[in-house]
């Protein structure tokens, strides 16, 4: 086995497809190249202590002249984009930036409840009992009361249960995020018994920096997230907030950081940082454009598919306000077997529980989960957005093997859209180097 040969063909594979799994992104021609600019920063290590603001003020080894100016100026930038005064961006991904917040949040709780979406409502592993959460940081998890008609927290019930339990910290967000949480409703009722309150913008953090989704900001104390799914950057982790004139917060907060380095990152990848600072000014400057984009051709995609005969959740309430279609594919054999034929065709996508799958039904859940944050970033408009659905259905009522040309040949050779084209581009939007 070649591994660069393997890689090779990977790439290959992938641009091949239409990939439509809600997690993942594509970067632009300028964020790769500011990946490139990093080579070095990828040999270093820069441990040590930060702002709250996300500025080093210290670290431990030399030759860091620069280094502390990058990781800086990458927090400025991300201010900028989410107006915040609090940034993590050492977090290597989405789970270490939940490991991080959860920790810091216990350590001043001293509670060992948190409460969050179940599993099967689309809540993340790193959210439960039987993943980072309960496993790693040895939490109790409550669940929020779910509405399965609503595909939504029920706030009702949840205000009942936050009341009951005592929760630390409650999560908001989910991994399958069709609408957004009733934040505004429920966070003052988890004040009111003293917990913290948590928001997971690892899918939708692109749509927050493009004003397309609720502002989990203006209503909770912390937003963790992924820096790679709607947020089209490079593979790490951020944890956001405005603490600033608030004490506990501000406690809060360097403890959430202190749970990053030292507990639980020594080397933060500082490769990935010039990219995300480009990634941020992206946001800046496309941002808006691209987060509605998203979500009109997610619009579209869930009208065609019900159109065409699909069952598509959430049909009551316009099917999804983000970058997620949510189908019940059980009459078509199953979420395992729709996602393995529609890859006989080149389409990529996940099978996905569905809120009422039972936990254990993982291996062939009711539903399949579809994103289209990165057909859109290569382009897709609303009429490509149907076309490609069209085939989507045509590949799982016929056979697979007879689309996939067509769906290759439609994907094919497309530039990433809404960032910029080269790095010399994204410069003209930076102020002038010393
Ligand atoms: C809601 C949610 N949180 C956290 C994560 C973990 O993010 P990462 O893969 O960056 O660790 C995911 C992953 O998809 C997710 O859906």
């Amino acid at each position: 086995m070649n591994v660069v040969d393997l890689a090779r063909k990977h790439n290959g594979y992938r641009e091949s497809c239409a990939n439509l799994i809600a997690s993942e992104n594509v970067t632009s021609p300028a964020v790769e190249e500011a990946y490139g600019l990093g080579k070095d920063l990828g040999h270093r290590y820069a441990e040590g202590e930060n702002e709250v603001a996300g500025h080093p003020v210290s670290r431990h080894y030399q030759g860091q002249r620069y280094i502390k100016q990058v990781e800086a100026a990458t927090a400025d930038l991300l201010h900028e984009v989410f107006g915040t005064d609090f940034v993590e961006p050492r977090a290597i991904s989405g789970c270490n930036a939940n490991q991080a917040a959860f920790r810091g949040l216990t350590d001043l709780s001293h509670k060992s409840m948190m409460m969050a979406v179940a599993l099967p409502s689309g809540g993340h592993i790193s959210h439960d009992y039987a993943g980072l959460a309960g496993q790693m940081i040895g939490l109790q998890t409550a669940n929020f009361a779910y509405d399965e008609e609503a595909m939504n927290i029920d706030v009702e019930g949840s205000k009942e249960i936050i009341r009951a339990t005592k929760p630390g910290f409650v999560v908001f967000g989910a991994s399958l995020f069709p609408f957004p949480h009733p934040i505004e409703e429920l966070a003052p009722v988890a004040r009111e018994v003293g917990a913290f309150v948590v928001y997971d913008a690892a899918h939708v953090l692109g749509l927050v920096a493009g004003g397309q989704f609720q502002q989990p900001l203006d209503h909770v104390d912390f937003v963790t997230a992924s820096t790679h799914k709607t947020f089209p950057g490079p593979q790490g982790g951020v944890i956001l907030g405005r603490v600033k004139g608030d004490e506990r917060l501000e406690r809060a907060a360097r403890g959430i950081q202190r749970a990053v380095f030292p507990k639980s990152v020594s080397n933060h990848h500082l490769r990935r940082f010039p990219a995300l600072g480009v990634t941020a000014l992206e946001m800046l400057e496309f941002g808006e454009g691209y987060a509605s984009m998203v979500v009109n051709n997610a619009k579209a995609a869930a009208e065609t598919l019900h159109d065409e005969g699909l069952n598509v959740l959430g049909e009551d309430l316009g099917f999804t306000e983000s970058h997620q279609v949510v189908v019940d594919v059980r009459e078509l054999g199953g979420g395992t077997e729709v996602a393995e034929r529609l890859e006989e065709a080149r389409i990529i996508l996940n099978k996905n529980l569905l809120p009422y799958d039972e936990l254990g039904e993982e291996a062939d859940p009711s539903g399949i989960r579809i994103g289209f944050q990165e057909v859109t970033r290569l382009g897709f408009d609303v009429a490509d957005t149907r076309y490609l659905c069209r085939l989507l259905v045509r590949a799982l009522r016929g056979e697979p093997s007879a689309v996939k040309e067509e769906v290759t040949e439609f994907v094919k050779d497309r530039d990433v859209r809404y960032g910029f084209s080269s790095l010399e581009e994204a410069e003209a939007h930076l102020p002038a180097p010393d």
